[in-house]
């Protein structure tokens, strides 16, 4: 008698059908569904993921993130069609600054060097001159020659790299709402429940968290600290997804995320369901217009060259 298949694995079926019918390749950010990671060709931080898309010689990118990552694809690799598999999925940080702030922000400061942080729309990437992520963020900023850094829009990696380097940042007021829930009060909860425990935490958290913490890493970055670790136990202050990754690659160690709630819906809306209806409509192509995409492309280069 042969077994009925589960739904997500016909899903899983069909979509890989599409993938070699589109001759598509599927990337996925690490804070994916686990299902949705697991039916990538590729995971990573914003930064490999940067990467990658200039990379792939697939025809169609089914970009499993959210709209700047997706936009970021476009701008690298224009040559071939991103379909975001939610057109809602946004990014409340990148939403706090749009080109008429950061207008004002470059009177307010002629002479400063932007840099901004990924997570922003193409038309702010295409107003900075640098563009970063949380992996390479000081390395952008120390590699800039001379003269004040305007950092937008997170005020907390803005200022986590501002206490690595002499340099003068002025930091635009933007947060990302899910790394802001993580509070000192939970660090020192989740130490007293497992005081061997290393934590790990990422740059969009506050300063007074970012102080408690053994290591302050991108996703990925923190990937790589767990499997060099010999420790074994883990409190983890980013977004919950990351730990699908980590607990597959390290199944001998334990992980516990810092508190309960460090969820981005955004990156939550993907879902199996909607990777497939995006393959099978090819719906929600991601495109910037030509004007932008040089500009945007130009800080995006920038900060691939120095990483
Ligand atoms: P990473 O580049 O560290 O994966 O972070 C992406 C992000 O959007 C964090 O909120």
């Amino acid at each position: 008698m042969t077994e009925e298949p589960k739904p997500f694995e016909s899903v899983q079926k069909r979509i890989l059908e599409l993938k070699k019918k589109l001759k598509a390749v599927i990337v996925a950010h690490n804070y994916q569904r686990p299902e949705v990671q697991d039916i990538a060709d590729f995971c990573g931080d914003s930064l490999e993921l940067a990467r990658k898309c200039t990379e792939v010689d697939a025809e169609v990118i089914v970009f499993c993130g959210v709209r700047f990552m997706a936009e970021s694809a476009a701008i690298l690799n224009p040559t071939r069609t991103v379909l975001l598999t939610e057109g809602s999925a946004g990014c409340p940080l990148a939403d706090m600054i749009d080109a008429d702030d950061l207008t004002g922000w470059k009177e307010r400061y002629p002479r400063a060097t932007v840099v901004c942080y990924i997570n922003s729309s193409a038309a702010i990437k295409a107003e900075s001159d640098y563009c970063c992520t949380s992996a390479n963020a000081l390395k952008v900023v120390e590699s800039i020659p001379n003269g004040d850094i305007l950092f937008i829009p997170d005020q907390h990696l803005g200022h986590y790299v501002s206490t690595k380097t002499t340099k003068r940042m002025i930091l635009y007021p933007g947060f990302c709402p899910p790394h802001r829930r993580l509070k000192p009060e939970h660090i020192i909860l989740a130490q007293k429940a497992h005081p061997e425990a290393k934590i790990v935490v990422h740059p969009e958290c506050v300063a007074e968290v970012v102080a408690l913490a053994d290591a302050v890493l991108s996703t990925s970055q923190m990937l790589r600290y767990v499997k060099e670790s010999p420790a074994k136990v883990f409190l983890i202050g980013t977004e919950e997804g990351l730990l699908h990754r980590l607990h597959q690659e390290n199944p001998e160690k334990s992980f516990y995320v810092l508190t309960g709630g460090l969820v981005c819906p955004d990156m939550k809306r993907t879902t199996l369901e909607s990777v497939l209806k995006t393959m099978e409509l090819r719906r929600n192509v991601v495109t910037v217009t030509e004007e932008i995409r040089l500009r945007a492309k130009q800080a995006l280069d920038r900060m691939l060259a120095v990483s």
